[in-house]
């Protein structure tokens, strides 16, 4: 079984796939990472990120096996992941291994921003997690200050708004739901709140199909 989320930056989706994966005893893959993999690798070797060949080069050479680094969940490899992810070849390059990580049983859970319209088009639930910008940008900032790392909320609402401008409106596999994915706004939940309703919707759709 696959279970397919997406969404835009910040709208919890990760922490649903992570609760979802561990409730059906599935395995689960955050996407982002591998594109904020790719950002890590061209910023350590001082590549520029405009250099569409060299993100090319070093998404197809990929190290999957350090997808745990903490350095990649900082807001610097977010904004970086941002603009690589804009390229058709880097993208091409990461998906065969998501559709093989996809097919394992007894069955994963991925969350990005393409997976049930691109990486898993065949999915057996899609859901389409988003919040309002504010609410994305208030969790954001609780997350970073956890972490130590001093932002102002002001300039991570602005990172988030201009993320989702470059999500939603780049050519290749822009951010938006399937026609047949469910669409959950977290804006008024909590965490649990908002697992509790993802799980109903998973029930949902595997009784009824
Ligand atoms: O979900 P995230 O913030 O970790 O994602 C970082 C960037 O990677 C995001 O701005 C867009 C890109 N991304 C993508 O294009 N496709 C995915 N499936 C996952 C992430």
């Amino acid at each position: 079984m696959i279970i397919a989320i997406d969404g835009p930056a910040a709208s919890g989706k990760g922490t649903l796939g992570k609760r979802l994966s561990e409730h059906f005893g599935f395995a689960h893959l955050d996407t982002g990472l591998l594109y904020r993999a790719v950002a890590r690798v061209m910023l350590d070797r001082d590549l520029d990120l405009n250099d569409r060949d060299a993100a090319h080069e070093v998404a197809l050479n990929l190290d999957v096996t350090h997808l745990d680094d903490p350095r990649l969940r900082g807001a610097q490899m977010g904004e970086a992941a941002s603009v690589i992810s804009g390229y058709q070849p880097v993208r091409d390059a990461l998906l065969a291994f998501q559709r093989q990580f996809a097919d394992q049983p007894p069955g994963a859970v991925l969350d990005g921003r393409d997976i049930g319209t691109v990486v898993c088009t065949h999915a057996d639930v899609k859901l389409f997690i988003t919040a309002a910008p504010e609410e994305r940008a208030r969790r954001r900032h609780l997350e970073l200050q956890k972490r130590g790392e001093q932002t102002e909320y002001s300039t991570i609402l602005e990172d988030i708004r201009r993320r989702d401008e470059r999500d939603m409106n780049r050519a290749s596999a822009p951010l938006k739901p399937a026609a047949d994915a469910v669409t959950l706004d977290t804006t008024h939940l909590d965490a649990d709140a908002a697992f509790q309703a993802a799980l109903d919707l998973v029930k949902a759709k595997t009784a009824s199909s």
